[in-house]
């Protein structure tokens, strides 16, 4: 009898047929939207893929032969690792294929942020441009040869110290649990405490994922470290950060522009102050939104999800 594998929201043709090949499939392309189905195909699932369900215990006791859970992201925060790991379960993540998009994507909200791209576009579509020209109060900050300081030096970390320190000639302080050799020796990227990258950076990116230890990790006492001019960017999960106090460094222009992709609450609440400041560019958790990357996301993940269930070694295991 061939393994049950439950999609549990859209996945591309290929990573689908792919999984066919050697799995029944039930297929859902969004599972919150028919919640009796999916949980009772749990009860026949041997594995699992997809993007942020929530796997807790509730989940787990409805899925008796689970033997894999893919994640067709990078981050699983959505898992709960150590139960998964008691209950014999193996789980995987999709890291490397997405680190250039993703790095992509936070020069653009760098870029944006700092030279008020979005604030620009709206000023010359809503005919604010007009003879009188421009005023010295809407110039932006230069983003080459500044300080860029990274917190989390992993592949997507790296990927944008590459272009940091050779697109645009930066220099690169970085924080992580272990220093990143590779980062020193080929970006010259310096490894340094907390409060020196906050006190010395001009550009601050999070990058770390979200775990326990994480969470709320840059809070009113890390905005009050940085400059004055900083720029600071989140593009790896909300909760990483403690919101509250960013809207108010960025109120009391404690620091002065903000790019997100991510929030704390997702989708975005349409009242978030947030989305009303100017200084603020924002993007809908789509670090990783390419055709291409996502194609790959979700063969990576097809991949894995098939060798759990066969009994084969997970191309990217989480543990
Ligand atoms: C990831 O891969 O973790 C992206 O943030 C999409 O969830």
């Amino acid at each position: 009898m061939k393994p049950t594998v439950v999609v549990y929201n859209r996945l591309y043709e290929e990573a689908l047929e792919y999984i066919r090949a050697s799995c029944e499939v039930v297929y859902f392309t969004n599972y919150k939207e028919n919640m009796p189905e999916f949980e009772k195909a749990l009860k026949e699932a041997d594995g699992l893929i997809g993007t942020r369900l929530k796997v807790d215990e509730a989940l787990l006791d409805q899925a008796p032969h689970l033997k894999v859970i893919a994640n067709k992201s990078v981050g699983y925060d959505n898992l709960d690792i150590p139960l998964i790991k008691k209950r014999g379960i193996l789980a995987a993540n999709t890291p490397g294929v997405l680190d250039d998009t993703v790095a992509d994507t936070i020069v653009a909200l760098m870029l944006a942020a700092a030279r008020r791209v979005p604030e620009l576009d709206q000023f010359v579509k809503t005919g604010g441009w007009t003879e009188k020209g421009f005023k010295d109060h809407q110039f932006g900050l230069d983003v080459h040869h500044k300080t860029l300081g990274i917190i989390g030096m992993g592949g997507i970390g790296s990927t944008l110290a590459k272009r940091a320190r050779f697109g645009f000639d930066m220099n690169i302080l970085y924080h992580n649990r272990s220093r990143n050799k590779q980062a020193e020796n080929t970006y010259d990227a310096v490894y340094c405490q907390m409060d020196e990258l906050l006190e010395r950076s001009d550009f601050v990116c999070v990058m770390t994922p979200l775990t326990p230890e994480t969470k709320g990790l840059i809070g009113k006492k890390e905005f009050s470290q940085m400059k004055e001019t900083a720029v600071f960017i989140n593009a790896s999960r909300g909760a990483v950060v403690d919101e509250t106090a960013l809207i108010e460094a960025l109120q009391s222009n404690r620091i002065w522009a903000a790019g997100l992709d991510v929030f704390e609450q997702e989708p975005v609440e349409r009242d978030n102050p947030l989305l009303s400041m100017p200084n603020v560019v924002t993007l809908p958790h789509i670090g990783s939104a390419t055709e291409e990357t996502r194609k790959k996301m979700a063969m990576l993940a097809a991949e894995n999800v098939v060798a759990g269930v066969t009994g084969r070694e997970l191309k990217t295991p989480i543990f």
